[in-house]
């Protein structure tokens, strides 16, 4: 049996049509630099996170960076985060010209542990990013008391969390802003890039508008120095369609989680994913880990069954940020759990029949 880490194409056809006459749509109408399709899908999209404004932007990155801009976070300030994480949330802060200051995560929800957030406060932090990271989100409630009690901003990466929920609230909703990757991979996907920000303050929501647009409200009347970090049309179309289909997605995805895990808690070499009584995780990834995962990966990749690994090098290890001179032991946790990911194949339109067969060859594995 051959099964994938990730197959777009089964999903594509099965919507096929409703995508080629979105596309066609756009082609008609030439509307493909932002425009009313951009429009449509921002206010579903804003309705789906029970948020009163989504801003379509080009990518995730650019949502973490526009996000930072338009809240005033950039030189000399401090902005907290996790180093377990994909490079794009710490770049947004080096680039909005600021300094990601790393707290360690705890190692049952992959996210950050709030208990070692205030230890890592100081006069120049501005914000605090928590990274929903895997499809779970971070534990809202306390990283918004800290922040409340020191005038921090909270911007949430919820860039694999599409859907996800936190006591019934949807990733994205909780902070001053909410940040999304389209990437074509992701519980939500494009097909090319995109990105949006979330948010329910009015002003802030402007403010990104004008920012995402070289600066301006009016065509050619730059009120702010911006940047170009529109969404497209054909983007806007394609992800209007996908998003109707995205609760169901996520409940499959589930669904498998629940199948995997079942199968693999008897297994006493493997540490399972665990879902916080808070979280509604929508598993954008299924990590289990393992020690040795490269030998166990082969292993599997030889039976057919391709993994992926998020993240293998964690980013305080990165060369990129080595002048912060964090050397290795810096984050135990996430060094450790760096080691030992292992993402097992995970999308909507797996069959039962390929995760009973990848729980079956880990078990054997190690019998
Ligand atoms: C946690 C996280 N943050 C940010 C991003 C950046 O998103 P994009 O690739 O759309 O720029 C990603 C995308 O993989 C991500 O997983």
């Amino acid at each position: 049996m051959n099964v994938p880490f990730l197959d777009l194409k089964t999903q594509y056809k099965s919507i096929k049509d409703e995508i080629h006459t979105a596309i066609n749509e756009v082609m008609e109408n030439t509307a493909f630099a932002g425009g009313p399709f951009v429009a449509k899908f921002e206010q579903e999209f804003a309705n789906f996170c029970n948020c009163r404004h989504a801003i379509g932007v080009g990518n995730g990155t650019d949502a973490l960076w526009l996000s930072l801009n338009a809240l005033g976070v950039g030189r000399g300030a401090e902005v907290i985060t996790v180093p377990n994480t994909f490079i794009a949330t710490t770049e947004a802060i080096s680039l909005a010209g600021a300094t990601p200051v790393f707290v360690d995560i705890d190692e049952k929800t992959n996210n950050i542990n709030p208990s070692l957030i205030e230890a890592a406060i100081t006069k120049k932090t501005k914000a605090i990013i928590p990274v929903h990271l895997f499809g779970q989100t971070a534990d809202m409630d306390t990283i918004i008391d800290i922040a409340q009690k020191h005038g921090l901003y909270v911007i949430e990466d919820a860039c694999q969390a599409h859907g996800a929920e936190y006591k019934g609230k949807k990733a994205g909703s909780i902070g001053h802003t909410g940040c999304f990757s389209f990437y074509p991979g992701k519980n939500l996907g494009a097909y090319g890039e995109g990105g949006a920000v979330v948010t329910n303050d009015d002003a802030l929501a402007a403010k990104m508008k004008m920012f995402r647009d070289h600066g301006q409200a009016k065509k050619y009347y730059h009120g702010i120095i911006g940047w170009n970090a529109r969404l497209d049309g054909i983007q806007g179309a394609v992800l209007k369609v996908k998003l109707k289909y995205l609760p169901d997605w996520n409940d499959a995805r589930r669904k498998h989680a629940k199948d995997y895990t079942a199968g693999l808690s008897v297994v006493k070499e493997v540490i399972i994913p665990q879902e916080a009584d808070y979280a509604r995780h929508v598993y954008h990834i299924y990590a289990i880990r393992v020690k040795e995962r490269d030998k166990l990966m082969s292993y599997l990749a030889e039976k057919g069954i391709f993994c992926g690994i998020h993240y293998p090098v964690p980013v305080h290890l990165q060369d990129a940020y080595s002048f912060l001179k964090k050397g290795k032991g810096s984050f135990p946790v996430a060094e450790k759990c760096a080691e030992q990911y292992l993402s097992l194949p995970m999308f909507a339109e797996l069959s039962d029949e390929q995760v009973a067969y990848v729980v079956d060859q880990i078990k054997e594995y190690y019998a």
